[in-house]
C-alpha cells in the first residue's frame, strides 16, 4: 500500500526523545525510511526499536550536531544506506536551565550557538546539494516561541532560535527555484520530553488553550510541512503554541 511518505527518506536530529522521537514515529507510520540522529546513544537505540515496529527502513546514528565532521559523516552514512535524503528535520537543541543574562558565561553562549544554530547550519549544508540536484527537498527547522518573543532568563536560547528563524527565511529564498522548501515550527510550551506518551498534555497558564502542546501535535505539523501538498509553502515560521498569552 502506498502511503504519504513511501519512497521518501527523512533524517531527524535530536530524535531520541520528545518532539524528535514523535516525529520519527509519525514519519515511519506514514511510510518513510527514517534516519534518527542524536548524541544520546542509549535513548537513540530505544527510539530506533520503537520506529522499527513500523518500518524495517530505519537507521540510528550517534552524532553531535555541533561537530561539522560528525554531521558530514552521518549524512554520508545515511546516503550510503538510502541513496538520498528528501526531508531534513533540524530538531536537536539545548534549552534547559534558566539563567539571567548577567550570569551566563561566554562559553555557555558558545555552546548554545554551536548546537542550536550551527547544528542546523551543518546539517543543512551537508544535505542541501543532493536535494538541489534532485530538485526536491524539505527542510523543517524546530525553533521556538522564545525566538519570536525573547524569553527572560533564556537570552542565549532565545537568540539562537531567532537566528534559526532568520536562517529559515533566508535559505528558503535561495532554494525556492530548486523545489526545496525551508520552514520552521516554533513550539510553545511542550509536555516534558521525559513523558513517553507523545499525546501527553499538562495544564499550562501560558496560553489561552490552557495546556501544553504535545510531541505528537508538533510531529503532525512537521509532517505537514514535509509533504507533497505543501510545495508552495516556504520561508514561514509557524507557531504551534495554543494561542500564546505570555512568555
Ligand atoms: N519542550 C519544549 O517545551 C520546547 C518548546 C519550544 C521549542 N522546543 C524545541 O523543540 C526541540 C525538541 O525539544 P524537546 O523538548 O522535544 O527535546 P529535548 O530537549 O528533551 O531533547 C532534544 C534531543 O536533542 C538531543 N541533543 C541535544 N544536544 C545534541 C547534540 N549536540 N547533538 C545531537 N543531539 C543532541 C538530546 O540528546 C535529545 O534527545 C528543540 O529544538 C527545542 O528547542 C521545545
Amino acid at each position: 500500500m502506498k502511503m504519504e511518505f513511501s519512497g521518501k527518506t527523512v533524517l531527524i536530529t535530536g530524535a531520541a526523545v520528545g518532539i524528535g522521537r514523535a516525529t520519527a514515529l509519525r514519519f515511519a507510520q506514514k511510510g518513510a525510511a527514517v534516519v534518527l540522529a542524536d548524541i544520546d546513544e542509549e535513548k537513540l537505540a530505544a527510539a530506533k526499536e520503537e520506529v522499527a515496529a513500523f518500518t524495517p527502513e530505519v537507521l540510528a546514528l550517534t552524532c553531535d550536531v555541533s561537530n561539522a565532521q560528525q554531521v558530514d559523516c552521518t549524512v554520508k552514512t545515511a546516503l550510503a544506506r538510502f541513496g538520498k535524503i528528501d526531508i531534513l528535520v533540524n530538531n536537536a537543541a539545548l534549552w534547559r536551565g534558566d539563567r539571567l543574562f548577567i550570569d551566563t558565561p561566554i562559553d555557555l553562549w558558545q555552546t548554545f550557538l554551536n548546537v542550536n544554530l550551527m547544528g542546523t547550519v551543518y546539517f543543512s549544508r551537508s544535505v542541501l546539494p543532493q536535494m538541489i540536484a534532485s530538485r526536491w527537498g524539505r527542510i523543517v527547522n524546530v525553533a521556538s516561541v522564545a525566538g519570536v518573543y525573547g524569553k527572560p532568563q533564556m537570552a542565549a536560547y532565545s537568540a539562537t532560535k531567532a537566528a534559526v528563524i532568520a536562517l529559515t527565511k533566508a535559505l528558503a529564498k535561495e532554494t525556492a527555484a530548486y523545489g526545496v522548501t525551508v520552514n520552521s515550527v516554533s513550539p510553545g510550551t511542550v509536555t516534558d520530553s521525559g513523558d513517553p506518551d507523545p499525546h501527553a498534555s499538562t495544564p499550562s497558564s501560558l496560553c489561552y488553550m490552557g495546556r501544553t502542546g504535545t510531541d505528537s501535535e508538533n510531529a503532525n505539523l512537521i509532517c505537514f510541512l514535509a509533504g507533497e501538498e505543501t510545495a508552495y509553502l516556504s520561508g514561514q515560521n509557524i507557531q504551534l503554541d495554543g494561542c500564546r498569552k505570555i512568555i
